[in-house]
């Protein structure tokens, strides 16, 4: 795929003057401080199935869990660790014996060995002295090692530790055998220049690679970690769409994208699936990425007034970073009282419609009053407003039919979905299992479409219309063929399964009429 990169020749002038890493590892946090978001608590299944995308992704370094904390833990982070996946599976334990013993006994490659180090933390939290910490780290950096794992070792609130004892502290656990030192900013409370100079006054005092994990408490997360590899630092701890503690962490897709983009720095990502990703974070955690979210959010390749819409149909490095395609997402030109003819066109086109000039210029008109009313213009309301001014639509044939669909759940067993659809008047049945009912039901529906289809579920959206237990249920699914091209369709009915089936028939439909 082309890399179409469209971003300041500034960003790549300053960083030139930069002693920049060769290659920075990315170290994945999305199920242990991930699964610390408030509202967030993933179950081992979860877990695995986002360990498996993450793996996909090409994360260096999957942190599992804290397997001390229950026995779901335990399971989440022994199922990863014998999953055979390539990245390094590391889990999270405290300087003490059970943790250590606990997190080894999951068969991890890397036990990341962590305890606070300021002197408000000393006092408040641990009630030890600065000598204590520095020697139960060694004790258990040692002991950790002697079982024969890799230990990321973390002096937790590092940013807001003295410099000479976070110094002598990481000194003692590299020579202790610690394999990585992490540089916590825990309450997210360090400006991109102090964390520059932080790193550059730790660098030459510790002979093996410096990491960073920043939190968003002030929004300085991304820049944080940024400013830290600027200085040095060759791993970055993130998490998928910036989950964690409080305002949360560094988000992966952001850091990657800065660094691939912005300082050409080397990553084993691949960035196209940077989006599914998020999509299955979203899903599996139900912690709804903000439209806006750059990367991933639904807008962040969406053009709203007239003058962008015309310059990315023209060439899309006017008004795009780099091309949506590089992170999996897809370009979207949103109607609205902004909008000019060339974005009605363009959507015209691409539900299949033909409108000459004076037709074309009546939607438009049509298009801005809808929007000037306040309104979102969506596909469907183009429709009807197309409709409208020329005349009858083709109709969109039905290639495939769902003919019925049943569904198992419980607390004790696997959900398991079948579904009978005639696909152009032939009968497929077919049935798999999922995380959940709907789950179920969309993995039967793709096992019964099998080759004649390849479509991908990009973005899963559920919406109740209506308040109460007997609320319309209204689903939105993108779905996403071989060529990238995007179908949206959705489902109403009052059972958010059938709601969710009607969805995916509609949007295989829809990819069907495209292609005729
Ligand atoms: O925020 C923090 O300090 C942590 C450590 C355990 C690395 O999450
Ligand atoms: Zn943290």
């Amino acid at each position: 795929m082309q890399e179409n990169i469209f971003v300041s020749d500034y960003a790549r002038l300053v960083s030139q003057e930069l002693k920049l890493p060769k290659r920075v590892r990315i170290f994945d946090t999305t199920l242990r401080d991930g699964d610390q978001t408030p509202g967030v608590s993933f179950t081992p299944e979860q877990k695995l199935l986002v360990a498996r995308q993450l793996d996909r992704l090409g994360v260096d370094v999957i942190e599992a869990g804290t397997p001390v904390s229950s026995e779901g833990e335990r399971r989440a982070v022994s199922l990863i660790a014998k999953a055979g996946l390539k990245a390094e599976i590391c889990a999270l334990a405290r300087p003490i014996k059970e943790d250590v013993d606990t997190a080894i006994a999951c068969g991890i490659d890397c036990a990341h060995i962590f305890i606070s180090t300021s002197d408000l933390h000393l006092k408040h939290v641990l009630k030890m002295s600065r000598e204590q910490v520095l020697k139960q780290a060694v004790k258990f950096v040692e002991y950790a090692k002697d079982q024969g794992v890799k230990v990321e070792f973390s002096a937790m609130d590092a940013t807001r530790t003295e410099l000479n004892y976070l110094i002598e502290v990481y000194k003692a656990v590299v020579d202790a055998g610690a394999d990585r030192i992490n540089v916590p900013d825990t309450i997210g409370a360090i400006t991109p220049r102090g964390m520059y100079y932080l790193i550059s006054q730790l660098k030459p005092h510790i002979k093996v690679p410096i990491s960073v994990h920043c939190h968003d408490d002030l929004g300085l997360a991304v820049a944080n970690s940024l400013a830290a590899v600027e200085a040095g630092a060759e791993q970055v701890q993130v998490a998928v769409n910036g989950l964690g503690e409080r305002a949360g962490n560094a988000s992966l897709e952001e850091v990657v994208m800065a660094l691939k983009t912005l300082y050409g720095i080397k990553l084993r990502i691949k960035t196209r699936l940077l989006t599914e990703t998020s999509d299955l974070v979203e899903r599996l955690t139900g912690m709804a990425v903000p439209p806006n979210k750059a990367i991933v959010g639904d807008n962040a390749f969406a053009h709203v007034s007239g003058i962008h819409a015309h310059g990315v149909i023209e060439f899309p490095g006017t008004y795009e970073p780099f091309s949506p395609e590089l992170v999996g997402h897809h370009r979207r030109l949103a109607l609205g009282k902004l909008t000019g003819r060339h974005s009605v066109e363009k959507q015209l086109r691409s539900i299949g419609v033909k409108a000459n000039k004076r037709q074309l210029a009546e939607i438009t008109r049509q298009v801005k009053a809808l929007g000037d009313k306040g309104k979102q213009v969506t596909e469907v309301d183009l429709r009807a407003i197309a409709e409208n001014v020329i005349g009858a639509l083709p109709k969109e044939e039905k290639v495939v039919e769902l003919k019925e669909v049943t569904v198992t759940t419980g607390s004790t067993i696997t959900p398991t979905a079948s579904v009978r659809l005639s696909i152009r008047g032939q009968e497929r049945v077919s049935s798999a299992t999922g995380v959940g009912p709907v789950d179920a039901a969309i993995a039967a529906i793709r096992a019964a479409m099998g080759e004649i289809s390849k479509l991908k579920l990009k973005k899963y959206h559920l919406d109740a219309i209506t308040g109460g237990s007997d609320a319309l249920a209204e689903v939105t699914v993108e779905l996403e063929d071989e060529h990238g091209n995007v179908y949206l369709a959705k489902g109403i009915r009052e059972d958010v399964v059938l709601a969710s089936v009607d969805a995916m028939i509609n949007g295989i439909n829809r990819y069907f009429a495209g292609r005729k």
